[in-house]
């Protein structure tokens, strides 16, 4: 691999073959904008240049996708009704919608909810002494969150959770073990349901905050409230999980930063930013140019397909000192692992409370832990991280 010759990021295989940080500091280094071809799409690289096209949606739209797959599709399905490929009037008025069931104050009652969970989960963790984390705790946490901020009722908890288990189930350890169709189906008609349920009774939850507003001067349709519904499941449940996953792996391989966070000489909050950039769940968002827009020294055409690689940017020599050391005190910690500017995560608040309450008890409750066997890597030119951890665990003393 050469900078001018890096491996073909839209293969999912190359990240399971290469040292990418190697690959991210030589296209930092030597071209920061990168034209990729075959297929062809910008690759930029450098922290700097990152933020200014995410700030930037009037020349650098997502309403054509904004990750590389559906992007090299030449459309997503979801454009102009999911929040995350709208932009323009409408995003701006179906963020402010939303923004108003993701505020801290209104999720207070969902993050009560989230540590209890947490705490549950890594007691009995903790009485087996043995488990897998990615499967018996991260990958139940950020599921019940979002069905708690959906009301999803009791009764229904188990199917919905099963399903989108098995929809999201984000083993992707072959090629050929795709997420299954008929799940993700079953949610949307489940959520079709949902949304009739709650047309007919409404609630405080966002659902019926959907069903109550208009947006541009029109009531959104069944369809648009399903869309979004999915679309915080998808963007809700892997981040965080990966996330969480990939802070134990980091703690185990890093001892002195292990006793940092038991000792208290670090926050919960500076350790949660750093657990945020070491893991980065997502790998890319992609944007296409709107208009001709010059870039160093290079001419990105309109109709291009821009990708934003956030791994890389958060590795950033130019922003971070030390940018390969894991340090749960790294403060200041700019990382863009949840975005920046008008597409800001809107559940940046909600992934970061579910972080820091897995911090808050591994400290709180385990005195010592390490592997149990190998991890399995998710396969995915996407996401970034762990679909299996199996961990041993020791209660303090
Ligand atoms: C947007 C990452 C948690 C829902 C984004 C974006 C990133 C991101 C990078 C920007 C995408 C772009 O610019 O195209 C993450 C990470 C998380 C996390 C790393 C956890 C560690 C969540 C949670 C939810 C959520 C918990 C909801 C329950 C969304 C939505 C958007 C978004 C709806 C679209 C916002 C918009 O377009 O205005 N996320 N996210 N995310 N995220 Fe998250």
């Amino acid at each position: 691999m050469t900078a001018a010759h890096p491996p073909n990021l839209a293969d999912p295989a190359t990240y399971a073959r290469h040292d990418m940080h190697e690959v991210w500091r030589r296209l930092r280094a030597e071209q920061p904008v990168h034209w990729h071809p075959e297929p062809g799409f910008w690759a930029l690289t450098r922290h700097a240049d990152i933020a200014r096209v995410l700030m930037d949606n009037d020349r650098f739209t997502s309403q054509k996708g904004n990750v590389l797959a559906t992007m090299l599709q030449g459309a997503d399905g979801g454009a102009g009704r999911m929040l995350a490929v709208t932009d323009g009037p409408r995003h701006t008025e179906l963020r402010r919608l939303l923004l108003k069931a993701f505020s801290p104050r209104a999720l207070e009652r969902v993050a009560d909810g989230v540590r209890d969970s947490t705490d549950r989960l890594i007691a009995l963790a903790l009485e087996r002494g043995e488990c897998d984390f990615a499967r018996d705790v991260a990958s139940i946490i950020p599921l019940t969150t979002i069905c708690d901020l959906l009301q999803v009722p009791e009764a229904d908890r188990e199917h919905v959770l099963r399903l989108t288990k098995s929809a999201l189930a984000s083993d992707y350890s072959t090629p050929e073990a795709r997420a299954d169709q008929v799940a993700r189906v079953e949610i949307l008609l489940y959520f079709t349901d949902l949304v009739r349920r709650r047309r007919a009774a409404p609630g405080d939850d966002v659902i019926s905050l959907m069903a109550g507003a208009t947006v541009q001067g029109a009531a959104l349709s069944n369809d648009d409230i399903v869309l979004n519904c999915y679309s915080l499941i998808m963007g809700g449940d892997e981040t965080s999980r990966l996330s969480m996953i990939g802070a134990v792996a980091a703690l185990i391989d890093h001892p002195a930063q292990w006793r940092a966070l038991k000792d208290g000489q670090v926050s919960i909050g500076d350790a949660v930013e750093e657990v945020l950039r070491w893991t980065t769940p997502t790998m890319h968002f992609g944007r296409t140019v709107t208009q001709d827009v010059t870039l160093r020294d290079a001419v990105l055409r309109r109709g291009d397909l821009v990708t934003l690689w956030l791994t890389s940017a958060n590795r950033d020599e130019a922003v971070f000192d030390a940018p390969d050391v894991f340090d749960l005190g790294r403060s200041p910690n700019k990382h863009l692992t949840l975005g920046y500017g008008p597409h800001f995560c809107l559940g940046a608040h909600l992934g970061r409370v579910e972080i820091a309450a897995m911090l808050h008890a591994l400290r709180a409750y385990v005195g010592a832990l390490d592997r149990a066997g190998a991890e399995r890597h998710l396969y995915s030119n996407f996401l970034s991280g762990m679909s299996s951890l199996p961990v041993a665990l020791k209660a303090e003393p």
